[in-house]
């Protein structure tokens, strides 16, 4: 693998950080650090490092995203929240960066009101993982991580 592809960013949105007491009955029962916990070993499984970080302010969000230019990380796996469906700021932000992202979301957003049927991410994914709980994560790691050692 070629040293590019060594470092990923792992982007939580708003509300991301009341998981394991934020509404179970959709977003499951582990906590963000259980699943970025599990994120470290599966990374270190696959031979990458990751950084994870989680705002609950758009602003801060795409500070982190502006953050990942200069070839620092590789591509990243991005579960916006809320804000992935109303935000165009973040939107601009992850294109301005160009570095490669997979969407992914706890629960299938498709399955759920309309106006979560609707990304403002989703275009410019590589990919979207939706319904999985954790595992939508861990699937989105594993799908970057392998895209990007084909076509680094
Ligand atoms: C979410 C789905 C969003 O619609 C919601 O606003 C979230 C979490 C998910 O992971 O299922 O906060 O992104």
């Amino acid at each position: 693998m070629t040293p590019a592809v060594r470092r990923i960013a792992v982007l939580h949105g708003p509300n991301l950080n009341l998981l394991g007491e934020r509404e179970p009955s959709i977003y499951g029962s582990a906590t963000l650090a259980e699943i970025n916990a599990r994120l470290g070993v599966i990374a270190a499984e696959l031979g990458v490092s990751i950084e994870t970080a989680q705002h609950n302010g758009e602003g801060e969000m795409i500070d982190t995203i502006h953050s990942w230019r200069g070839g620092r990380i590789a591509g990243a796996v991005v579960n916006a929240a809320a804000f992935t469906h109303t935000s165009l700021a973040l939107r601009d932000a992850l294109v301005s960066v160009r570095v490669p992202f997979v969407e992914v979301h706890l629960s299938n957003v498709h399955a759920r009101e309309p106006m979560r049927h609707h990304s403002m991410l989703a275009a410019d994914a590589i990919g979207v993982i939706a319904g999985f709980g954790p595992d939508s994560y861990y699937l989105g790691l594993q799908a970057l991580v392998s895209r990007l050692a084909a076509a680094p």
